[in-house]
């Protein structure tokens, strides 16, 4: 299992360029079910989920194949498999969204239930809810979702939840809808970005989808989609971890490749804490102030604050003057960090769903231990600026989902060592 050992106190300098994003990549590939003919996607990271999607399409019958660097291809071969079992669903949640395109073009799924993961229960109930309204039999048994319907029907959806719209959940019912007899209205859909891009990819197979990136989607079925050439957009949250890591460090870097509209909400926050940016073309420049102002944020459904960039602000506010506020509204307990943050110095509490950080002089290094994905990146965050050495153990989890991070840090002048160690630095807490 591989470790990171940060050598904190480096400034950075020079430019970084943003890869494609995760969460856009994912969905579109699934989508690549519901398609006749070959899909080319470009601008795909090098992932372990993507990976992972990867194994469970080709199990589902399709062929993956990575033709360069960031371009990938995929074509259904075999359309009988219908069947993506626990071993591979539980590696990555996002699987469940095979569900939506399986049933609409192959009439069957017998999808693995995905269960919970540490930062939070997440439920797929508003999933299954939508599907059944296009006319989908559902049972659950044995641990998987047997669903079946012949060509499902165009109708209206609310699909809000306790928390607000679901990504994913959006993400399933507009592709199984793609494929729908009539017109399907979807109330309460998800206006993320990486939704928006799943909407174009569609639409650029030839999908009927109108009110991208606005809550009231409207699918009008298609008997069939054909194949695309698609490109797909730069991450946002590896955007955002990046100008924070800038900031953090107190070094005017640049991150190329962003597309600042999908990060409104993240730079106001940031400007509140005193971050300057300079805006070039699709390049974003961190002008730094010497100390961030604390400030108060909630996490919210896009256009707010996103939660997948909670954990690393919290790691900049850390070092703050003054008392903030962070509250979740989207997942309550994505809070894993909050204990490894404070091994390094950090002062913050957890109540309820927010954490009130009071800000510290300085990080010091310290041995932690990655528990998910984005509080991983708010550890080697932490780590660049602490004084000494971090050791950041089960870096898989940042491996999932940010592309060579130590890399491309390290060509910023960040000293980042990726070691093997045959134990972890201790065992994650039962
Ligand atoms: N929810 C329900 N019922 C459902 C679905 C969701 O109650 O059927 C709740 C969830 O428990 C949560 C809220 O609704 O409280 C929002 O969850 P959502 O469905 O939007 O999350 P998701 O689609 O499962 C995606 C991203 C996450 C990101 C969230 C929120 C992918 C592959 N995953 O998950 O990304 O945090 O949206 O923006 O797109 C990450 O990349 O690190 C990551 C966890």
């Amino acid at each position: 299992m591989d470790k990171f050992i940060i050598h904190g106190g480096r400034k950075l300098k020079g430019k970084v360029k943003v890869s494609g994003a995760k969460n856009a990549a994912l969905p579109i590939m699934v989508a690549s079910l519901l398609v006749d003919g070959k899909v080319t996607l470009r601008n795909v990271p090098d992932l372990r989920d993507i990976a992972s999607i990867g194994e469970i399409l080709r199990v589902l019958g399709m062929r993956v194949e990575r033709t360069g660097a960031t371009t990938v291809e995929l074509e259904n071969v075999d359309e009988k498999r219908v069947e993506a079992p626990y071993e591979l669903v539980s590696t990555l949640r996002a699987s469940v969204c095979t569900l939506g395109p399986l049933l609409a073009k192959r009439g069957r799924a017998r999808v693995s239930m995905p269960g919970g993961c540490v930062i939070g229960v997440r439920p797929i109930d508003l999933h299954l809810k939508g599907l059944r309204a296009l006319g989908a039999r559902i049972e659950i048994k044995h641990g998987y979702i047997e669903a079946r319907a012949r060509r499902l029907k165009g109708t209206e959806i609310y699909l809000g939840g306790p928390y607000g719209s679901s990504v994913l959940g959006t993400a399933n019912v507009m592709m199984a809808a793609s494929l729908a007899e009539g017109e399907t209205v979807i109330e309460n859909a998800a206006c993320e970005p990486e939704i928006q891009d799943l909407a174009h990819f569609l639409n650029r197979c030839g999908a009927r989808i109108e009110g991208i990136g606005r809550p009231i989607l409207v699918i009008r079925g298609v008997r069939k989609l054909h194949g695309a050439d698609y490109r797909v957009i730069p991450d946002r949250i590896e955007a955002g971890t990046f100008l924070i890591a800038g900031a953090i460090t107190r070094s005017r870097i640049t991150v190329t490749n962003v597309r600042a509209r999908h990060l409104a909400a993240f730079l106001d926050k940031m400007r509140s804490c005193g971050v300057e940016f300079a805006r070039k073309g699709n390049s974003i420049e961190v002008i730094p102030p010497r100390r961030p102002n604390a400030v108060d944020l909630i996490t919210l459904p896009y256009p707010g604050y996103p939660t997948d960039l909670q954990a690393q602000i919290t790691a900049y506010l850390a070092c703050a003057k003054g008392i903030s506020l962070i509250t979740e509204k989207i997942y309550p307990d994505r809070f894993m960090h909050v204990a490894e943050l404070g091994r390094m110095g950090a002062n913050i509490r957890k109540e309820g769903s927010s954490a009130i950080v009071r800000g510290v002089e300085r990080l010091s290094g310290a041995p932690v231990m990655a528990s998910d994905l984005r509080a991983s990146a708010a550890l080697v965050l932490a780590g660049l600026v602490a004084q000494g050495t971090t050791e950041v153990g089960r870096v898989y989890h940042i491996d999932r989902g940010y592309e060579k991070i130590e890399e491309k840090l390290n060509a910023l002048g960040a000293k980042i060592e990726r070691v093997w160690e045959k134990y972890p630095v201790r065992d994650a807490p039962q």
